[in-house]
């Protein structure tokens, strides 16, 4: 287990600050550094030909003017799509960042990254390899990086590649068998969703030496009882609602 204290702030912005502005997009990114906070989550998704792109969602339809299936799109049909309209008028014109594109504008803001690898399962060895190849040549501090997934294959993948990242087994329900899985990718932390967690999983999460991070809670008396069990930050759509927690 990785036992730097990497994570110094208790509020991270998820999909930017996906309430803020579009999700996923550098204006996300920008309005969650404007909130105050110092890390943001955003999701990587592979395209067509070898893309990544920080895109959410499996299909193309909610968060663009476009439509089908986001894993065939190829990066110039991407390039043409409007990422901002369906969050409101001001934001037409958005594009989706490809994940370069995120990487210079998250570093630019001096900011800290959860990188989330968003997977099909059959890509996982298509993925896995490409994203840790463009951090390893454009992501500059170890430090201000966390990888992310669900998907435990995934973050094998990653700890086989290089075993110095600090790695983040996300859960929605924890399983019985978290703590082999954290433990054979010496990960950093768990990140699970705050809704499911019991007192008694955050206390041995903790106890164990975990981080304990939290998605997707949007208004702090949500997850008050959560900080008491020993949660270490919350991943939130809207910053500005957890200004206080902020340093
Ligand atoms: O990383 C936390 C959160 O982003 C996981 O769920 O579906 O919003 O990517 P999702
Ligand atoms: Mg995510």
């Amino acid at each position: 287990m990785s036992t730097t204290d990497i994570l110094k702030t208790r509020v991270m912005g998820h999909r930017g600050a996906a309430l803020l502005a579009p999700e996923n997009t550098l204006s996300s990114i920008r309005a969650a550094a404007r909130a105050g906070v110092t890390w943001v989550e955003i999701d990587v998704y592979l395209i067509a030909q070898g893309g990544l792109i920080i895109f959410h969602d499996d299909k193309l339809d909610r968060c663009t003017n476009g439509s089908g299936v986001t894993r065939q799109v190829l990066p110039e049909e991407v390039a043409a799509l409007d990422a901002g309209g369906y969050f409101s008028s001001d934001f037409v014109g958005e594009k989706i960042p490809t994940l370069l594109e995120a990487l210079d504008c998250i570093q630019s803001l001096n900011l800290g990254l959860n990188l989330e690898i968003k997977h099909d399962e059959a890509d996982v060895e298509s993925i896995v390899p490409a994203v840790m190849d463009i951090l390893q040549r454009h992501w500059k501090d170890n430090d201000k990086l966390m990888i992310s997934s669900f998907n435990y294959e995934a973050l094998q993948l990653c700890y086989q590649i290089n075993k110095t990242r600090h790695l983040a087994q996300l859960y929605e329900n924890i399983p019985q068998d978290w703590q082999a899985q954290l433990e054979s990718i010496e990960a950093y932390s768990l990140n699970c969703d705050y809704a499911c967690l019991t007192k008694q999983q955050a206390q041995a999460v903790k106890a164990a030496g975990y981080k304990l991070l939290c998605y997707t809670a949007n208004e702090p008396q949500l997850v008050e009882s959560h900080w008491q069990w020993g949660m270490d930050a919350i991943i939130t759509d809207d910053p500005t609602q957890f200004a206080s927690f902020i340093d």
